[in-house]
């Protein structure tokens, strides 16, 4: 049984799947786009189901009428190439705290749910990281929502998955940005210093400092001292070495335990200056010139790696699979070398940090790399 609402958007049976909503949330990153392809391929094509993308994450549920709008296979096509997401997304404005024009702060979680009863959906998915995923999860139970989720964050933190979308090609810019520094630093007899990303764990700065060639690589798993690192820069030069490379991930605390944050204009507090902080402290105590390069936000944007957009595609069609299992409150996940489904509550229930028993770590001390702390 069927019926039309106010917007033109017919309503469907319980429990047949004839229409479907994706949203992004959270930061964007490389890959996104090739998911969203993946997932109205796979929905159309296979199974004949509309798909709607809606714009901004749960704001365009807040919207009336909701802001999305029909996506097809044709429109899609070149989606595997391009950065950014064509729903546009947010990483602020928590719905069960969400700020009001008045000024007041409440909860418009029942706003949501009415806006995605409003279009008609039989499940949503959602691409997301740990904080997006979670709160979508909410909403999905609190309003009996057919939810599934594709895991996506540079940061590479989210708990059951190996791999999340973006990560790669965040990887893959911090290094070509280390390979070029290195010559830089050659020709100056500088200690150069790449501040990346990652929030509050070491993945994007452990990967690539490795393939990039780091002398010393700092992640806010490993506590350091600045007379280790000085220590080093010292015995590379007295090996003949005129430069160092470091790179150091966002949330490595100074030496006195303590966040280095920027508050921007609008108040949102965000990691950074610790790659400033090293320098002004390394220079004079390790007789080296010091350049910082912060790579900020190049880690999110462009062209999505070939294994980003591979992880997409999978994660995409396994998605949409998933719905025809019927199988909600799960996320696609990739585990050794497959893509699998994972309860989103496990998945945002363990924060995945750098193991400090791990591959990664254990090359790199085996390279002669200085991780800070000794
Ligand atoms: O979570 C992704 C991420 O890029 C983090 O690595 C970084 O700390 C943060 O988002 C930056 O957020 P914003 O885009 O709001 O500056």
């Amino acid at each position: 049984m069927t019926s039309l609402l106010s917007h033109g958007i017919e309503v469907t049976a319980m429990g047949e799947i004839r229409r479907i909503g994706i949203l992004t949330s959270g930061g964007d990153c490389a890959g996104l786009n090739a998911a969203i392809r993946a997932v109205v391929h796979r929905a159309e094509g296979t199974y004949g189901w509309e798909v709607y993308g809606i714009q901004k994450s749960t704001q365009g549920l807040l919207q009336r009428p909701p802001a999305v709008r029909q996506l097809t296979s044709e429109e899609t096509y070149p989606l595997r190439v391009t950065g950014g997401t064509i729903l546009g997304t947010t990483n602020k404005g928590n719905p069960f705290a969400f700020p009001r024009a008045d000024g007041t702060v409440g909860d418009c979680s029942e706003e949501i749910i009415e806006g995605y009863r409003q279009l008609g959906l039989d499940a949503l998915i959602g691409i997301g990281g740990d904080g997006s995923l979670a709160i979508l999860r909410r909403i999905a139970v609190q309003g009996g929502i057919n939810f599934v989720a594709i895991p996506k964050t540079i940061d590479n933190d989210l708990g059951s998955t190996e791999r999340s979308i973006g990560f790669d090609t965040a990887v893959n810019i911090a290094t070509e940005a280390l390979d070029r520094l290195h010559f830089t630093a050659a020709s100056h007899s500088r200690v150069m210093i790449l501040e990346v990303m990652g929030r509050d764990a070491g993945h994007i700065a452990i990967s690539s400092g490795i393939a990039g060639g780091a002398d010393i690589i700092l992640i806010p798993e490993i506590p350091y001292t600045l007379s280790a690192i000085c220590n080093y820069i010292q015995r590379l030069q007295e090996g003949g070495r005129n430069f160092a490379l470091m790179v150091v991930a966002e949330a490595v605390r100074d030496e006195n335990g303590e966040k280095i944050t920027h508050t921007h204009a609008l108040g949102q507090c965000r990691l950074g200056g610790i790659g400033q902080y090293l320098a002004d402290h390394i220079s004079e105590a390790a007789g080296a010139e010091t350049r910082v390069t912060v790579l900020g936000h190049v880690q999110r944007g462009g062209v999505p790696s070939a294994l980003d957009r591979l992880l997409a595609t999978a994660f995409g069609v396994a998605a949409v699979d998933l719905i025809a299992e019927g199988k909600f409150d799960h996320m696609v996940s990739w585990q050794h070398r497959q893509v699998v489904s994972v309860p989103i509550e496990s998945a945002i229930a363990h924060y995945q940090a750098v193991e400090l028993d791990g591959t990664l770590i254990k090359t790199a001390r085996a390279m002669g790399i200085c991780l800070g702390d000794g």
